[in-house]
């Protein structure tokens, strides 16, 4: 009996996943290279400095820990500069109505993100209050593959893993819900999703019994 659901932020409820490479290439690229779309994926639900490492892996450039912090923190600004104007307007298709459907069906729901930027995009998109609690990268310890931001969404619903599934972009994040045994939808293509229980291409026109009958 499915009780709960929780949300990713970044490329499920707002298409912010394309800032966050925007400003990530400009990065690579100041440091003289570059990184494809392809690559990206794996730097989707990764935290900051853990996406910054593996850029820089990829770049085979090697760095003092306080010139990393420089780096991030200016990738972080240039992010910003694109979150800065964002209104309601920019919840993706079909994401307002199925969250009205679980309000109507009292399934309660949650965010679980690794962005430390998360509670400043749920204010602009005016999502803030209506979730029941917006778990963070500022309240996590562990990054993705770890389950811990999604157990921590779940208890404070108070619903078991089992109870609840997990709307993920990244593989990284299906994963982290397969890992705390959650049930995983996929938000995207099946190529990198596969894993997950039911892989949809994005919310429009989806209904909640059609997620039902595809998890199962
Ligand atoms: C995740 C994104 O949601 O948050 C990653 O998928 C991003 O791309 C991570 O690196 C951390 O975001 P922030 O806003 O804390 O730099
Ligand atoms: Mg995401």
């Amino acid at each position: 009996m499915i009780k709960a659901c929780i949300f990713d932020l970044d490329g499920v409820i707002v298409d912010t996943a394309k800032y966050h490479f925007i400003a990530w290439r400009k990065l690579a690229n100041e440091l003289g290279f570059d990184f494809t779309e392809k690559e990206n994926e794996k730097l989707k639900g990764v935290s900051r400095m853990g996406s910054l490492n593996l850029i820089l892996e990829w770049g085979g450039i090697k760095m003092e820990e306080d010139k990393k912090v420089e780096w991030a923190t200016k990738k972080n600004e240039w992010y910003k500069e694109h979150i800065l104007d964002m209104g309601e307007e920019e919840i993706l298709p079909g994401v307002r109505q199925f969250l009205n459907e679980l309000k109507a069906k009292n399934i309660q729901y949650a965010l679980g993100s690794a962005s430390k930027n998360a509670a400043a995009v749920m204010n602009k998109i005016g999502l803030t209050e209506e979730f029941v609690t917006i778990i963070d990268g500022t309240k996590t310890t562990k990054g993705k593959p770890d389950p811990q931001v999604f157990q921590m969404g779940a208890e404070a619903m108070g619903v078991q893993a089992e109870e609840c599934i997990v709307f993920e972009d990244a593989a990284k994040g299906v994963q982290a819900a397969l890992n705390g045994n959650f049930y995983a939808v996929g938000v995207g293509s099946p190529e990198s999703l596969g894993a997950a229980h039911m892989v949809i291409s994005g919310f429009e026109g989806l209904t909640f019994d059609q997620v039902l009958q595809g998890i199962q």
